[in-house]
């Protein structure tokens, strides 16, 4: 009997029922989005009674409605970046632990913005237009390598750091600017302020989430503190940007041109218009947020969410959960060899719970081997480590007592 079976919706990659089989976790498929009716029928056929796991893409909606009608549902993955389909609060109060895959494309993002940071540098896209339209523009002006010029990077996360290596690789120099202090990979150096970055890069390529502190970060006086003839790239996010600014830098030929993949509003669907300021530009690049959109970083993703996933199902763990409290709690030394169980205790988030389970653990004479607390918003999530088989009558009376308590959401014994 497999330990859960997750049904996955809207093409996931093959990688992620290869991974969940490799964990014991049986998958079944249907290549679509479901609306929410569907989805709960879905849910409610799934094979057995097993403990159950959706995996979905952007198009299907888990709904309040989807999470509480659905009882054995135990964790969503979201195969894809964002999770704004998915209602997180109504699944961290039910106990329903959700995972996506923020880093599956660091590389794809990478190599794309590589690959336009020589597309800018020759005027690529503006001499195919023209030779589409019969005109032979060959000559060198304005034309250059990227050997031996700067690149400002900022954001020296995983994508940034990526690309400074991929950078350095066509013999570049890198410069980064972070907001936290970010170890240098190869020759690639620190600046002081966002400024200095300006001041020193032919080419800036923007690698930074969307935050409060992010928005708008470059607008018209960054763009004037950007040497003459710079190139901008920003393959982050839209809202970093303003674009009617950058226009105006292009325009006014302080800034030599850019490459933009995220805008501050993308269209929900293929067939719905874009519109961006700097369309009709020749020296503007502008593609519609694939930076990610390839076929191995869809790979990536199915392994990745297929991990964390699993890794819940089998011992708790929590990294790379976007609801619940992040735990990744090791087996305590001393259960080395023995026999042993993890009670994995969802709660709501009120004073006094601990000490009530605890008492519950205390009256049955089990030694705590290990304990890990972690508390998000409403709801705990606690793991206790302890010299117990799952299979004992003990391991699943204590389960319940503790399952009953009236503070308990869910709870369950895994593995150590
Ligand atoms: P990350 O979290 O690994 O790195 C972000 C870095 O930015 C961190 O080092 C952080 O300290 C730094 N940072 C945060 N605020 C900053 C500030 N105010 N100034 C300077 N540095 C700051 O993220 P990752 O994976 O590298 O992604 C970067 C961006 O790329 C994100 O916005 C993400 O949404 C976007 N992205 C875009 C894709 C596309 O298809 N175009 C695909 C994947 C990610």
């Amino acid at each position: 009997m497999p330990r859960a079976h997750a049904l996955l919706l809207e093409k996931v990659h093959p990688s992620a029922d290869d991974e969940f089989a490799r964990h014991d976790v049986s998958s079944t498929r249907i290549d679509k989005g479901l609306d929410e009716a569907e989805l709960i029928a879905a849910l409610r056929a799934a094979p057995g009674d097993l403990p159950l796991v959706v995996g979905i893409r952007s198009k299907t909606r888990v709904t309040k409605a989807v999470i509480d009608a659905v009882d054995r549902l135990q964790a969503i993955g979201a195969f894809c970046i964002g999770t704004d389909q998915i209602d997180l609060a109504a699944a961290r109060a039910a106990g329903v632990a959700v995972f996506n895959a923020p880093f599956s494309s660091t590389r794809s993002v990478a190599e794309l913005v590589m690959a336009e940071l020589v597309m800018l540098s020759r005027q690529v896209f503006a001499r195919s237009r023209a030779a589409h339209g019969g005109k032979w523009a060959k000559n060198a002006q304005g034309s250059h390598e990227i050997r031996g010029k700067t690149l400002g990077i900022i954001g020296y996360g995983h994508i940034g750091s990526q690309l400074s290596v991929l950078a350095e690789a066509f013999g570049m120099q890198v410069l980064y600017y972070d907001v936290v202090t970010k170890l240098p990979l190869g020759n690639a150096r620190a600046c002081a302020s966002l400024d200095e970055l300006l001041a020193k890069s032919d080419f800036v390529s923007l690698h930074v989430p969307d935050t409060d502190f992010t928005r708008d970060m470059i607008g018209a006086r960054e763009l004037g503190a950007m040497r003459p003839g710079a190139h901008l790239v920003n393959a982050s996010r839209g809202r970093v940007v303003v674009l009617d600014a950058l226009r105006d830098a292009i325009a006014g030929g302080h800034v030599a041109g850019a490459a933009l993949d995220v805008y501050p509003e993308e269209p929900a669907s293929e067939s719905d218009p874009f519109v961006c300021a700097l369309q009709g530009q020749d020296n503007v690049i502008l593609t519609p947020h694939i930076g990610g959109s390839t076929q191995e970083a869809q790979a990536n993703i199915g392994l990745e969410v297929a991990v964390a996933v699993s890794r819940y199902l089998e011992g708790g763990r929590t990294l790379g959960c976007v609801n619940l409290p992040q735990l990744d709690m090791p087996p305590p030394p001393s259960l080395r060899g023995q026999a042993a169980c993890r009670l994995l205790n969802i709660h709501r988030n009120v004073p006094g719970v601990l000490s009530r389970i605890n008492a519950v653990i205390a009256q049955s004479n089990v030694n705590i081997a290990g304990q890990a607390l972690g508390t998000l918003d409403d709801v705990g999530l606690l793991l206790v480590d302890m010299p117990l088989r799952s299979d004992e009558p003990a391991a699943a009376q204590l389960c319940a007592a503790i399952a009953a308590l009236d503070t308990s959401v869910r709870t369950r014994l895994v593995e150590v």
